[in-house]
């Protein structure tokens, strides 16, 4: 029975759209049986990932760096926040701000992140979101997709835990690709992800 058994509590960071978020929202009590959506976390206080958050009664909260006064700030904020509401696994999900190698050391093998391409390619600092479709296309790529990795010091550069292929066609542009990648890779593998790290875990596998 879900709700007697013990779920490892998660927190998603967001800053935009947050379909990928909608997508773990939609996975529970499927795919997702040994998580909790504990938190959600904007950096960004216009996301729309906020509304997703509060519609199904997810607390919500931002904590935005320009207004903490910086980076570091941000992180020891996040860092409170995190250990006050006891979370245990933390999902990036189109969530844009690269973390320090402190932030990711103190939660090693617990942050997971969904990147729209096929690691390691167009991968690190500066690919992120459109970009990264933007990057694939320019170069020819007929295969594109996405991964869900470990999160460590290096962008993008964690262990490799789930990977999607997805076709690219002639035609495409970077917002038909992404959209499709998000559809077929993307809102599938994160929500089996974040279950296959919560068993882990929690000791089950
Ligand atoms: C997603 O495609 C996600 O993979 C990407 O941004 C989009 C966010 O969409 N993330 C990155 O590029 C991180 N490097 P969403 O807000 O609708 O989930």
């Amino acid at each position: 029975m879900l709700s007697a058994e013990r779920r490892v509590r998660a927190a998603v960071l967001v800053s935009g759209g947050g379909t990928n978020l909608q997508a773990l929202l939609d996975a529970r009590g499927s795919v997702i049986q040994h998580a909790e959506i504990a938190l959600v976390v904007s950096n960004n206080p216009k996301a729309y990932a906020l509304k997703r958050a509060e519609a199904a009664g997810v607390p919500a909260l931002i904590l935005s760096a320009r207004e903490l006064g910086g980076a570091a700030a941000f992180e020891d904020a996040l860092e409170r926040t995190l250990r006050e509401h006891g979370i245990e696994l933390i999902v990036l999900a189109g969530f844009m701000t690269i973390l320090s190698p402190d932030f990711t050391g103190r939660w090693e093998r617990r942050i997971l992140n969904v990147h729209p391409a096929l690691l390691p390619a167009f991968c690190g600092k500066g690919f992120y979101g459109l970009r990264v479709h933007e990057a694939a296309l320019a170069r020819g790529v007929k295969l594109s997709g996405a991964t869900v990795h470990y999160v460590n010091e290096i962008p993008d550069g964690g262990e490799i835990l789930l990977q999607k292929a997805v076709e690219v066609l002639p035609d495409d542009t970077p917002e038909t690709l992404q959209a499709r990648i998000m559809e077929q890779a993307e809102w599938k593998l994160l929500p089996q992800a974040v279950e296959l790290v919560a068993e882990k875990l929690l000791g089950q596998k």
